[in-house]
């Protein structure tokens, strides 16, 4: 395909999802404006008839694909990102479809921007212990999608979302595999169970796929699967360039199938050996010698954290991870849920706040000074006193009451 040719297509699905703006759909939601395209998906901020401000994914039409077919995908979706109950999942509250026949999901609003977005405008935009605690964020969720038996099988920057708020969410479970170990008629049936995705423009980004995806051998897709597509995401955002770069997608496939990722260090030796050997074990070209399962990676990049930061901050406290920012929540409107994923990683010390810019971007703060200042005030109070009680005891001695 022609770039020219994807271009004009990718111009062609902009139009078309523009043209939507401002309608009401099924009577109920007011669609107020485009606010991101994905490999399948456009999707709008929208307003519902009583107020409520939530996020509209419509599903492009895929002539390949018949109408219950589209419909069973999208089910599947919401299904999915609702079954792993984790705050860093977006909740799905429904599913329709208009008037013209196409089907959409309505999920919450979340307010901010995706890592796909914050790379476009700097590739090295995160420091390396930011990028240790979004990860570990995304592999909290990962963990509890994978303890649901469900592999994301899409996860890339597109896919990570930054909330305004300080929060990181995994999207987009559209490509997402459920292997259900259960005696529930309705999800052993395979209604649930995802087709495998295809290989061709409608699936994914090419950079995150791991090997056994690129070979298209569905049956080696596991949990290690999504960790290899961290591992790559970690490799993109600490080297700045992605695993297998390539000029077409054919040739970063094939690339990915047969060659094993360069070593992280080779690309950029900065980068601390404590990060660089997690990423590398995640990206492990077979994938019996990746990390088994999420947690453990997680386990990985907090030992990893508090080696940084023990190394810069000389000693690691034990306090509570907070990505949040301090501010009102930019959506005010009562029942629209952009609640932000509460802190899960007690073990992290508070160290980031994700602030705002102009434009309604924002952008992660580091080095909270709130610890060493803290312990410094208690040390500047109990010298202050002993001094208050020597000159007390020096002024009794010198002139006794009795
Ligand atoms: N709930 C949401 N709130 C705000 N923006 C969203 C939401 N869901 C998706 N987006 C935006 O829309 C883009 C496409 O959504 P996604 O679910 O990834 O669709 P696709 O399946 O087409 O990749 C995302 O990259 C993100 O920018
Ligand atoms: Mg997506």
């Amino acid at each position: 395909m022609s770039s020219g040719f994807m271009r004009d297509a990718k111009e062609d699905r902009v139009l078309r999802a523009k043209r939507r703006i401002g309608r009401t759909i099924k009577s109920r939601w007011r669609l107020d404006e485009l606010i991101g395209l994905g490999v399948t998906a456009a999707v709008y901020s929208a307003t519902h008839r009583i107020g409520t401000r939530v996020a509209v994914k419509m599903l492009d039409p895929d002539p390949s694909l018949d109408g219950a077919e589209i419909k069973t995908r999208f089910l599947r979706e919401a299904y999915l990102a609702n079954l792993v109950e984790h705050p860093g999942a977006v909740r799905v509250i429904d599913d329709e479809v208009d008037e013209q026949g196409s089907v959409f999901l309505v999920m919450e609003l979340l307010d901010g921007e995706t890592l796909a977005d914050r790379i476009d405008r700097n590739a090295r935009a995160l420091t390396t212990e930011e990028i240790l605690i979004v990860v570990d964020r995304v592999l909290d969720v990962l963990a509890a999608a994978h303890d649901k038996h469900i592999v994301h099988q899409d996860v890339e920057p597109g896919n990570i979302f930054f909330t305004r708020r300080g929060g990181v969410r995994l999207l987009d479970f559209g490509f997402a595999r459920h292997r259900p170990v259960t005696d529930n008629p309705k999800l052993a049936t395979g209604r649930f169970v995802s087709t495998p995705p295809r290989l061709d423009s409608t699936f994914g980004t090419p950079a995150y796929l791991a090997p056994e995806q690129a070979r298209r051998s569905w049956s080696d897709v596991d949990a290690r699967t999504d960790l290899w597509a961290v591992g790559a995401i970690m490799f993109r955002l600490l080297t700045g360039r992605v695993v297998h770069p390539a000029e077409t997608t054919t040739a970063q496939l094939a690339a990915t199938r047969t060659r094993r990722p360069p070593r992280t260090a080779a690309l950029d030796p900065a980068v601390p050996i404590c990060v660089a050997t997690v990423v590398d074990k995640a990206l492990a070209f077979n994938k019996h010698d990746r990390w088994s399962d999420a947690r453990s990676m997680q386990r990985a990049i907090r030992d990893a954290y508090r080696t940084l930061t023990s190394r810069e901050a000389g000693r690691f406290s034990e306090t509570t991870l907070s990505l949040f920012h301090d501010g009102p929540p930019s959506s005010g409107v009562p029942g629209a849920p952009d609640q932000d994923i509460q802190p899960v990683a007690p073990e992290l010390p508070e160290r980031s706040h994700i602030t705002p810019t102009r434009g309604g971007r924002h952008r992660i703060r580091f080095g909270a000074l709130a610890a060493p200042l803290g312990r410094v005030a208690i040390f500047a109070a109990l010298v202050l006193a002993v001094c208050v009680l020597v000159t007390l005891a020096h002024a009794i001695w010198k002139h006794p009451p009795f």
